[in-house]
């Protein structure tokens, strides 16, 4: 691939300058890729119309062909052009949870590009909540294309140096308004079919989607372990979020967690081996060996999901050959927290 360069300019996340923005936009008319901050994760944008710009950011990212994009908006009107309708249910969904986390699957109207859908009749389409992520679409005047802003199969961006790291030399821009505040990707919801469907756990829950609308259920592929389970939503089969190392992921009581990665870190250790453990605010001081970083708090699982992608980076940084890290409980963010682990370490998830 023929390097180019990769010019990054600094907004401010709270007030955002229009001056660099509009220049963010102009590449994206001119079919240029920008990666720009959401309130989840960084996202590498083309114009969603555009299938040859579409195209640069699978080769950009080494993404697979088969794995849709998810279209962002500014407002409600942009929606109607690129979907064949918009039902009752979407219509409540949208007015309560958009600007957000959440990205809803319609039926797609003839409007949106093949290589966004990966082929599929139905198109994934979200409204950030983030100040420079809605001026510049709006200034863009299109849909913006993005996926997050990594390599593929490596951590979510949630800092404009993770892009660099990842794109410097692949894309022409980074908008850098500094570290987006959730930290994991939207909520992926299904209304093409009955029953609603979350495809990906989120920035917004189960119970949030449950007061709206009853009848929502998860895909399969996150309720079970089982491998022969295919996901409706082709980005969750792939290993992903993934550190460079092994790592394993251990769920249970908080004292048998500590126990059981005391026990495995000084196993390694012995075997010569670098070790990190991604510890919590409550446990850090439990253990004995190892590169040892809290992640956040167990009584605040924001803090957990803010961190999660950015201490995976950080293990790599520092070279540890295998990561031995707590699991968290379900609840709230808990879920998403857990399916990122889970990608991450390739399903190495030991209960005690
Ligand atoms: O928070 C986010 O959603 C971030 C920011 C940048 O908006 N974006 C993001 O995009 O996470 P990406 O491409 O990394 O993940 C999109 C997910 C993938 O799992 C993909 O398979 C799924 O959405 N998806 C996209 N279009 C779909 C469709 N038509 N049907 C089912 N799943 C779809
Ligand atoms: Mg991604």
């Amino acid at each position: 691939m023929e390097k180019i360069e990769t010019k990054t300019i600094k907004v401010d996340s709270k007030e955002p300058n229009k001056e660099p923005i509009k220049e963010a936009a102009n590449l994206i008319k001119k079919g240029k890729l920008v990666a720009f901050p959401t309130e989840t994760v960084y996202g590498l944008g083309a114009n969603g119309l555009d299938k040859e710009a579409v195209a640069k950011i699978f080769i950009a990212k080494g993404r697979p062909g088969d794995n849709p994009l998810i279209l962002h908006v500014a407002s409600r009107e942009q929606v109607e052009p690129l979907v064949e309708f918009i039902s009752e249910e979407a219509e409540k969904v949208m007015k309560k949870f958009w600007p957000g986390p959440l990205t809803i699957i319609f039926k797609r109207s003839s409007l949106v590009p093949d290589v966004i859908t990966a082929g599929l009749d139905t198109v994934a389409i979200r409204m950030p909540n983030h100040p420079i992520a809605s001026e510049f679409i709006k200034a863009s005047g299109v849909p913006i294309a993005a996926p997050s802003a990594n390599t593929s199969g490596k951590p979510s961006p949630t800092e404009a140096s993770h892009v660099q790291e990842d794109l410097n030399g692949k894309i022409d821009m980074i908008i850098n308004g500094g570290s987006t505040g959730i930290g994991v990707e939207s909520t992926v919801l299904d209304l093409s079919e009955t029953p609603p469907t979350i495809l990906r756990p989120g920035g917004i829950t189960l119970e949030q989607l449950k007061k709206i609308i009853p009848n929502v259920v998860e895909d399969l592929s996150i309720i079970k372990d089982n491998k022969d389970i295919i996901p409706k939503s082709p980005g969750q089969k792939y290993r992903h979020y993934a550190p460079k190392a092994e790592m394993m992921v251990f769920i249970g009581e908080v004292s048998a967690i500590i126990d059981a990665i005391n026990e495995y870190a000084k196993k390694y250790i012995a075997e010569g081996k670098s070790v990190g453990i991604m510890a919590t605010e409550e446990t850090k001081d439990k253990y004995k060996e190892g590169l040892i970083v809290s992640v956040g708090s167990r009584n605040n699982k924001e803090t957990i999901a803010h961190n999660l992608f950015s201490t995976l980076r950080l293990f790599d940084e520092e070279n540890v050959d295998i990561i031995l890290s707590e699991g968290v409980d379900l609840s709230h963010i808990g879920k998403a927290i857990m399916n990122r682990l889970k990608k991450a370490s390739g399903g190495n998830i030991i209960k005690l």
